[in-house]
């Protein structure tokens, strides 16, 4: 198995953790990639395909990837500029061992990079917000809470200072995202995923993951999608499977006492596998026990008959009892 890389979005919701048993079940000898819903691109840089073609309906996600994506082969160059910011703001930065000063530590023990960072960060947040350089907005996700990107209605970016710093991990994600980038063709849209698909062209080599916001989680990006957003993904789905297009869809089928019935009941016609998922809540940062994730696709993959994370095997296509009955285990 392929070692997983970190993406240095560090994003929420990412297939990361994920990843180890998705690549068990995506196709072998991939033509053109493609992910309509790429955030922060955890999945795309983890599969091995001939090229990618990545789409996210953010925009500052998609510039984010093209402005670091811009600094292939030029990787010392960008680390420069970013510590050139950490050190003309004032921010910590445990890579380069320009640690909290012991005092403060001591006295927010678990709380001590946000309480030294916040005036910096605030300083960064105000600068971005005037000029919108892309490196700024880019030392924003890494210091912001949660790593996320989040604007308020008048288009300002709004997210508070997180509790982390730029740290060895941080570095190693944008090198293994700048090795990635170098040896691969990536292309970028920023559009509707159904625009997105309907503009390229897909053929039998072709493979689609789709990762879109999951109908019942809670997350930033999870806002503008409601059922209707649920319908017109199943629908797109269903229009490849027409076409002869393979892919595969994650989603999140039941959780907290709720289940996701437009996609339960759409995806009883393909093949279901259930991944082993450590849900964790936007809100609360808990591992939710009691949910179901699930992957689902319109081809079949001999690997996944040994996979052991499945809790049942491959499903017929046109056996709804069966599939009933799996749902009931
Ligand atoms: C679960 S995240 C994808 C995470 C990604 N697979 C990763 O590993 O980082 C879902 C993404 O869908 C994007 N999105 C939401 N609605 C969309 C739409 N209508 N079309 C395209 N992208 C959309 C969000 O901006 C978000 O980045």
């Amino acid at each position: 198995m392929k070692r997983i890389i970190r993406s240095p979005f560090f994003y929420v919701g990412d297939k990361y953790r994920l990843m180890p048993q998705l690549q068990q079940l995506f196709p072998r000898n991939v033509s053109t990639y493609v992910e309509p819903f790429a955030g922060g691109g955890s999945s795309f840089i983890n599969t091995p395909a001939e090229r990618y073609v990545v789409n996210d309906i953010n925009f500052y996600v998609v510039e984010l990837h093209k402005a670091l994506s811009s600094y292939v082969g030029r990787s010392e160059e960008l680390f420069q500029r970013l510590y050139d910011l950490i050190d003309r703001y004032g921010l910590s930065c445990s890579f380069k061992k320009s640690y909290v000063p012991s005092e403060l530590k001591r006295k927010y023990v678990k709380t001590y990079y946000a309480h030294y960072n916040k005036e910096a960060y605030l300083q960064l947040r105000a600068d971005f917000n005037e000029g919108h350089d892309l490196l700024i907005l880019y030392l924003l996700l890494i210091y912001g809470f949660n790593h996320m990107i989040r604007f308020n209605s008048s288009g300002q970016f709004n997210l508070p200072v997180g509790n982390v710093d730029f740290n060895k991990n941080v570095y190693d994600a944008i090198r293994n995202y700048l090795n990635f980038m170098e040896r691969n063709e990536v292309v970028f849209y920023n559009l509707d995923f159904a625009q997105f698909i309907d503009q390229i062209s897909l053929d039998e080599d072709s493979y689609v993951y789709f990762d879109q916001p999951y109908l019942i989680s809670d997350s930033e990006y999870n806002k503008n999608w409601d059922e209707s957003e649920e319908r017109r993904l199943c629908k797109c789905l269903d229009e490849l499977d027409r076409k002869g297009i393979r892919f595969g869809v994650t989603n999140l089928v039941s959780h907290k006492g709720v289940s996701n019935e437009i996609f339960l009941s759409w995806a009883g016609k393909y093949f279901i596998y259930d991944i082993s998922s450590n849900y964790i809540s936007f809100n609360d940062n808990t591992i939710k026990k009691d949910s179901r994730e699930v992957f689902v696709t319109n081809y079949g993959n001999a690997q996944s008959k040994t996979a052991v994370f499945l809790d049942y095997p491959k499903k017929s296509r046109k056996n709804p009892e069966l599939y009933q009955m799996c749902l009931t285990l």
